[in-house]
């Protein structure tokens, strides 16, 4: 496994973006929505640095994909969401792709009438967005390649590495 993001790497990066987060906010009460599955870590560090006061909701996003890297038909089970009308909402994912997933979650939230929505994502790959998205908050910029650790999967495997890993099969050439 090629070691793209070291843990270290992300724990330094996570702790600034907190401080980005707690400096934009200034003292707001946030709801933080976490995208399951492959938020679960970022969200759980992220957390435990942000001075403020924060709720949690999750909310589940499931694509049938052909392949892991092409979302086809969205799904957005959010049964367990809190009431977050008003409230102001911070999206979390994990990666920022082709931006398919983020931006019908986006919209869907958006329809509930919060005070306002703000994205952060821990990654963003560079040269695959296909819908135009602006995250507010970014941990990191990557190559096209395909990563697990930290919470991102391959075939639901991987998602425990502390740091970001690019598998042997899929590390791009030159
Ligand atoms: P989207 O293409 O931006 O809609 O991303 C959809 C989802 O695909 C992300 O939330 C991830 O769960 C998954 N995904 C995209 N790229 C990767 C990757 O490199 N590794 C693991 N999962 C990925």
């Amino acid at each position: 496994m090629k070691v793209l993001i070291s843990a270290e790497q992300i724990e330094t990066r996570i702790d600034a973006l907190a401080r980005e987060i707690a400096q934009v906010y200034q003292g707001q009460p946030v709801t933080i929505v976490g995208v399951l599955t492959g938020c679960i870590v970022f969200v759980a560090d992220l957390i435990r640095r942000l001075d403020l006061p924060v709720r949690i909701a999750l909310i589940h996003a499931s694509s049938y994909r052909g392949d892991a890297t092409s979302p086809g038909q969205l799904t957005i089970s959010a049964e367990s969401l809190p009431d977050v009308k008003g409230r102001h909402l911070l999206l979390i994912d994990d990666i920022l792709d082709t931006a398919q997933t983020l931006s019908k979650l986006v919209a869907y939230l958006q329809s509930l009438q919060p005070a306002s929505l703000r994205v952060a994502v821990l990654l963003r790959k560079i040269g695959r967005q296909q819908i135009p998205l602006e995250p507010d908050f970014c941990g990191f910029e990557i190559p096209d390649a395909f990563v697990v650790g930290y919470g991102l999967d391959f075939n639901d495997e991987y998602r425990h590495l502390p740091y970001i890993g690019v598998l042997p099969q899929h590390v791009p050439k030159g």
